[in-house]
């Protein structure tokens, strides 16, 4: 039972001893005061840690104004203490618009980038005591929620426009195909959809870390593994408009998918939520090995859901 703490403890030694060298993004033109968008500035810092094999790219105290965020190998982004870094809200940030299948239909989506998002990557992470701000109403109102009915309500108009088929959003942090994540005492808070999706990875320690959406949120998951494995998630505290945790493996079944395998979950704290731990509803790869022990569950709908449909896996 125990091997498996030696073997994530040594992925987490793999990231800290790459990131020697620390690239502070006001060095880079980032706007400490929020008020001139950082995206360009963050990007160079990741560059200049990139050209230097690898560093910690850092957010000092202060308020930033951020558009999509795209990670590179062996850097992890670090926010301290007293940092908030708010992603725009603006929707032409989040370009180009794509076409996408979504719950087995075809619409409009934006979710081509993350907030933050990570593609065949090795040795990455998200640390620091500071907050990452999705500023998620934006895009709660683009879907069938509370929030949309009040933005209706406040146009004085009764239906939705043109909208509509804009349903699939940026998830907060998405990394697919990467091995070696660790995510360590951030606060997420307000994603425009899932706040963390790993999918296809191997090697994911989350520790400490705090999600934070209202309970009306639309899907805002708080964790969601899919087809990866080797993952701890230890001193987690999540409060999620969707699933706390939910295990996943793939959406649609004519498509060969990996197994989630190998997960635990240990000495977190599931506030509200549908369910606590989920595993589903898409597993078309298989979910097995999980253990979740020393948990507390005081507000989620359900403290495990199991659920599932057919071409999810069944
Ligand atoms: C909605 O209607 C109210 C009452 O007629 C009006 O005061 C308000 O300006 C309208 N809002 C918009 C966005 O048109
Ligand atoms: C279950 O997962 C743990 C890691 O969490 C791993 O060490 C162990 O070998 C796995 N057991 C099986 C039967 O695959």
């Amino acid at each position: 039972m125990f091997m498996p703490y030696i073997l994530l403890a040594a992925s987490v030694a793999c990231v800290w001893t790459a990131s020697a060298d620390t690239f502070d993004v006001t060095k880079y033109g980032a706007d400490p005061k929020g008020v001139k968008k950082s995206t360009d500035a963050v990007h160079k810092a990741i560059e200049a840690a990139v050209s230097a094999g690898g560093g910690v790219v850092h957010f000092p105290a202060g308020h930033y104004l951020c558009g999509p965020i795209e990670l590179r190998s062996h850097v992890t982004l670090d926010v301290a203490d007293g940092a908030v870094v708010k992603f725009s809200d603006d929707l032409d940030d989040y370009q180009p618009v794509v076409e996408a299948m979504a719950d087995g239909s075809r619409q409009t989506s934006f979710a081509t980038k993350g907030l933050i998002s990570a593609s065949k990557l090795t040795n990455i992470g998200i640390t620091g005591a500071g907050v990452l701000d999705g500023q998620g109403s934006a895009w709660w109102k683009l879907v069938d929620s509370p929030y949309r009915a009040e933005y209706l309500r406040s146009m004085n108009r009764t239906q939705s426009a043109n909208t509509d088929t804009i349903a699939n959003r940026p998830k907060f942090f998405i990394a697919t195909d990467c091995k070696n994540i660790v995510l360590k005492d951030i606060t997420f808070k307000d994603s425009p959809f899932f706040h963390v999706n790993v999918v296809d990875c191997d090697g994911v320690t989350i520790e400490g870390i705090k999600l934070d959406s209202p309970a009306d949120s639309p899907n805002t998951d708080g964790i969601d593994p899919d087809s990866s494995k080797n993952i701890l998630i230890s001193k987690v505290t999540i409060n999620a408009g969707d699933d706390c945790i939910a295990i996943k493996a793939g959406m649609d079944d004519s498509k060969e998918r990996a197994p989630t395998e190998n997960l635990i979950i240990r000495d977190s704290h599931m506030g509200h939520g549908h369910g606590g731990v989920s595993i589903g509803s898409d597993f078309v790869g298989g979910v097995r090995n999980v253990t979740v022990m020393d948990c507390v569950f005081d507000g989620p709908d359900r403290g495990f859901y199991i659920k599932s449909a057919r071409g999810r896996g069944g």
